[in-house]
């Protein structure tokens, strides 16, 4: 998930571009700006690359899911499913909505598993949003089947994996709406934000409103005269973002390329080795190479692992330890704390049930989770640190396995 190590003169031309005219705000400005509008530049782009119809640009991953779940009226009162390995943000959005997170479990493609998904469908259920972790697809199709039958609604959140597909189609245009991430640590970065694609012209249009404080965006009046359809907010990308994510989006074919050399060796190996379980891709999937997932035996020899090949420099995630991206690790929403007094939204009015959160309702997740290592795909890696990469994990296994 490297765009950042590849930062570089394309992002400071673009930069400079809007530098020279001195407009920042995406929006107005006609004459001062000369024509640069690089935030809408950089969604037509990306809608293109994606494969989408529509997109939106915004301030950032976690802003696109709340965005999406606005344009889709999904808020208060509904329950919105998705899977308890994620990073933490798809449920604050959910929260952040007004409707309550249904945790599912995930499956050995390390996304949501489609049966669990079906189990935990109730008359509340206004939504799915399948997560494609650590660069890879979920289910989609299945996700996507079992969802239209029941009338769900799917955001796919996209965050970590730009570029990945299954049959040639991209993900994040297989459900209703998909969501992005440029944050620091994204395969494209534009330091903060985000996108949210979509076919759908309402739903666009919809989006476009609620993260611009309603705008209805008339091209024939001046913002001052804009009108509204309903109340929204400010999650507007500048064009600085947007210049660099123009900048980045040119780069992403060639990084996606560059992570896939980067990984196959160290991949390999580890599909030599005896013991060693790689992480599922469904059928025609196409990963986009951000990370290399495989599961140990158990978790014990996970930690075994992952402490001898740390310890030797490789870097390597064991989400078992991490506190973001596994519900069983965040008690604050086991508590259900939110930054406001009561209960809402997780039990009273509107919802009418009780939403109740522990640190081991998912054990399939839990074992999983329990068993699986990481290991992040740099951009700048070079040959000698690969070799070194590979010994260490053919000693490791050859120690441990
Ligand atoms: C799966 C997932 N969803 C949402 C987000 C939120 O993105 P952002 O950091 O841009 O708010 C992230 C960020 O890491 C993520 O990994």
């Amino acid at each position: 998930m490297p765009g950042y190590e590849w930062i570089g003169e394309t992002e400071k031309d673009q930069v400079n571009e809007v530098l020279e005219t001195g407009i920042l705000f995406r929006y107005e400005f006609e004459e001062a700006r000369k024509g640069i509008y690089k935030v809408r530049e950089f969604e037509e782009k990306f809608a293109d690359y994606t494969g989408a119809v529509y997109a939106q640009a915004v301030t950032s991953g976690s802003a696109a899911l709340k965005v999406a779940l606005a344009a889709l009226g999904v808020g208060p009162g509904a329950e919105v499913i998705t899977q308890g390995f994620t990073f933490i943000a798809t449920f604050e959005a959910i929260i952040e909505a007004g409707a309550v997170p249904i945790p599912a479990e995930i499956d050995e493609t390390l996304n949501l598993d489609p049966k669990d998904f079906e189990r935990k469908i109730t008359d509340k259920t206004k939504a799915v949003i399948p997560v494609h972790m650590l660069g890879s697809p979920a289910r989609i199709q299945e996700i996507i089947q079992i969802a239209r039958q029941r009338d769900i609604k799917v955001i796919e959140d996209t965050a970590q994996a730009l570029g990945a597909a299954v049959g040639g189609k991209k993900l994040g245009t297989w459900g209703d709406m998909g969501t992005f991430s440029f944050d620091f640590y994204k395969t494209i970065t534009t330091g903060e934000g985000g996108m949210v694609i979509t076919n759908d012209r309402s739903l666009h249009v919809r989006a476009s409103e609620y993260a611009d404080h309603g705008h209805d965006h008339n091209p024939e009046v001046g913002r001052a005269l804009e009108e509204r359809n309903f109340l929204g907010f400010n999650y507007r990308m500048n064009e600085l973002q947007g210049a660099i994510g123009l900048a980045q989006l040119s780069k992403l074919d060639d990084m996606i390329q560059r992570q896939y050399e980067n990984q196959q060796l160290i991949r390999e190996t580890l599909e030599s080795v005896g013991g060693i379980e790689m992480r599922h891709v469904p059928e025609n999937g196409k990963d986009s190479y951000t990370h290399v997932c495989f599961l140990l035996p158990d978790a014990d020899k996970a930690a075994a692992f992952h402490k001898f090949i740390t310890q030797a420099g490789v870097p390597a995630i064991h989400f078992k330890n991490n506190l973001w991206h596994f519900l069983g690790n965040w008690e604050h929403l086991i508590e259900r704390k939110t930054a406001w007094p009561g209960p809402f939204p997780f039990s009273g009015e509107p919802y009418g049930g009780n939403a109740v959160y522990s640190k081991d309702m998912l054990p399939r997740s839990i074992d999983i989770i329990g068993r699986l290592l990481a290991i992040p795909v740099s951009l700048q890696t070079d040959e000698d640190r690969i070799r070194t990469t590979v010994m260490t994990l053919q000693a490791a296994a050859e120690e441990i396995l």
